[in-house]
């Protein structure tokens, strides 16, 4: 029999689909878990008629499989990851190739890339965006790793990609982990826009008094437009216009307030930590699941303290499609992906990874779970301007920030007003205020450290470093 294409190791819901992909596209495959029977019922399952086989273990998987080996995992990140490499790596010789396709932390795929970069075969850690849909269909895939690496699974990752006018959702992203970073700054920038979007629908619903059908329609609306259209706008509408089958209430309503995560939004903020970038809105995403999950707390803080009552605010009408909150979702959203894209500059310059900014943007508008009309014009920015410093000041998103920032103020002060909690909408704002700002009070924060501290200052006046005898 002749030897397979491609391996996987891994029948998640992402690994099947994801090898079922690969065989639609022409590469015969070997699957491998580490129970069998879970490999039987896909066998018989959805891979049946498929040029798919399967193994009963590593040693079988790696004889399947013709050489050089392309072998993806899609196992969970952490140590199941490393348990996986470590079995399987006995088996592999010179010039295989092993991909891990999962969300694993950057700093984990640093490592193992300089670890088994030197044990002859190549290592690829892999960023995959798109869900179960998404890696069925095309994703976007965030590859990184030697070049020579990357070279040699181009060709079928371009196969399997998400397509978009411009070509196929992956590239070749840098050295080391650098694959696995640009896909934690894609959640980063994921958890943003899902909490921007939690954050309008709340008002919609608790001061405006809207139905589901009626926020989905805005919904809806806002998808048609340049600059929300959006896979995550369009999920948000399905997600409210479904009714449970049982009483026509709809679902939403009754799913528990508590947001789960699984690590990537935290890394992203303690990367931006690190590398001293400013994320705020993704930050604020992040806190408010952090928030959520205190549901006792929150629920015995209700009788406790009281805010304004809720009464109504002008946040606009269907006919202009909720003017001013459209504005405030534009606005953070655009500050999301700001926010996203400078990390991964700062990231680029830190760790060498030379990232190429339009190229991301690019694999972005297809496949993953951001993709947005939006990107096109964050890759028109970004190849305007290669050294762009923050999207922000490119001409046509600063257009947008000129034209709508008085829009979001107001839904964000009108929040504050009725004791709404908007944590994005609101860190956005002091986000777009602060960076516009040519001179902010740290000049006061300064001089109490040089007081307390004598940790001297800079001057704008003169040159040189100041220490001032504060208390006489
Ligand atoms: C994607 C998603 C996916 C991610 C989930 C869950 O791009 O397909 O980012 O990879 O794992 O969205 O993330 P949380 O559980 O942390 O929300």
């Amino acid at each position: 029999m002749s030897k397979a294409h491609f391996g996987l190791i891994g029948l998640g819901v992402m690994g099947e689909n994801l090898v079922l992909n690969a065989e639609r596209n022409g590469f015969s495959s070997v699957v491998y878990n580490r129970t069998f029977a879970k490999t039987e019922t896909f066998l018989n399952g959805p891979g049946i008629g498929k040029s798919i086989r399967g193994a009963k273990n590593l040693q079988e998987f790696v004889d399947k499989l013709e050489r050089p080996r392309r072998i993806l995992m899609m196992v969970k990140a952490g140590a199941a990851t490393d348990a996986v490499i470590e079995q399987i790596s006995p088996f592999l010789q010179e010039g295989d190739l092993l991909i891990d396709g999962g969300n694993s932390a950057f700093k984990d795929t640093e490592r193992r890339v300089a670890q088994l970069e030197s044990k002859s075969f190549g290592y690829i850690g892999m960023g995959v965006s798109g869900g179960a849909k998404g890696a069925l269909e095309g994703p976007s895939m965030m590859p990184g790793g030697t070049k020579a690496s990357y070279d040699a699974i181009e060709s079928m990752l371009t196969k399997m990609a998400a397509q978009v006018e411009d070509g196929p959702c992956v590239t070749y992203i840098g050295p080391g982990g650098s694959g696995h970073f640009v896909k934690t700054v894609h959640n980063g920038i994921e958890y943003g826009i899902e909490q921007i979007l939690a954050e309008a629908y709340d008002l919609m619903k608790r001061v405006c008094g809207m139905n589901g059908d009626q926020i989905a329609d805005i919904m809806g609306y806002w998808n048609s437009t340049e600059e929300l259209s959006s896979y995550l706008v369009e999920i948000t509408e399905a997600c409210l216009r479904t009714k449970d089958s049982t009483d026509g209430i709809n679902v939403v309503e009754k799913i528990m307030d508590k947001a789960g995560q699984k690590g990537t939004g935290l890394w992203t903020v303690v990367s931006a930590l690190e590398l001293g970038a400013s994320v705020p809105t993704i930050y604020a995403s992040l806190n408010g699941r952090v928030m959520s999950s205190m549901k006792t707390q929150r629920l015995k803080a209700e009788s406790i303290l009281k805010g304004p009552p809720v009464k109504t605010l002008d946040l606009g009408s269907f006919d202009d499609g909720m003017a001013p909150l459209m504005d405030a979702v534009v606005l953070s959203t655009i500050s999301s992906y700001a926010q996203g894209m400078e990390l991964l500059r700062k990231a680029s310059n830190e760790y060498n990874y030379k990232l190429n900014m339009p190229s991301i943007a690019q694999i972005w508008k297809g496949g993953c779970i951001i993709r947005s009309r939006l990107l096109s014009r964050i890759q028109d920015a970004y190849r305007l301007d290669s050294k762009l410093t923050n999207l922000l000041i490119d001409p046509w998103f600063a257009e947008q920030v000129n034209r709508r920032l008085p829009g979001l103020a107001k839904v964000v002060a009108g929040a504050a007003e009725v004791g709404m909690p908007v944590p994005c909408f609101s860190s956005s704002l002091d986000y777009i205020n602060s960076y516009r700002t040519g001179r902010l009070p740290q000049n006061l924060v300064q001089a109490m450290r040089d007081c307390f501290g004598s940790h001297t200052y800079e001057r704008i006046d003169m040159d040189g470093v100041f220490h001032t005898d504060w208390i006489k």
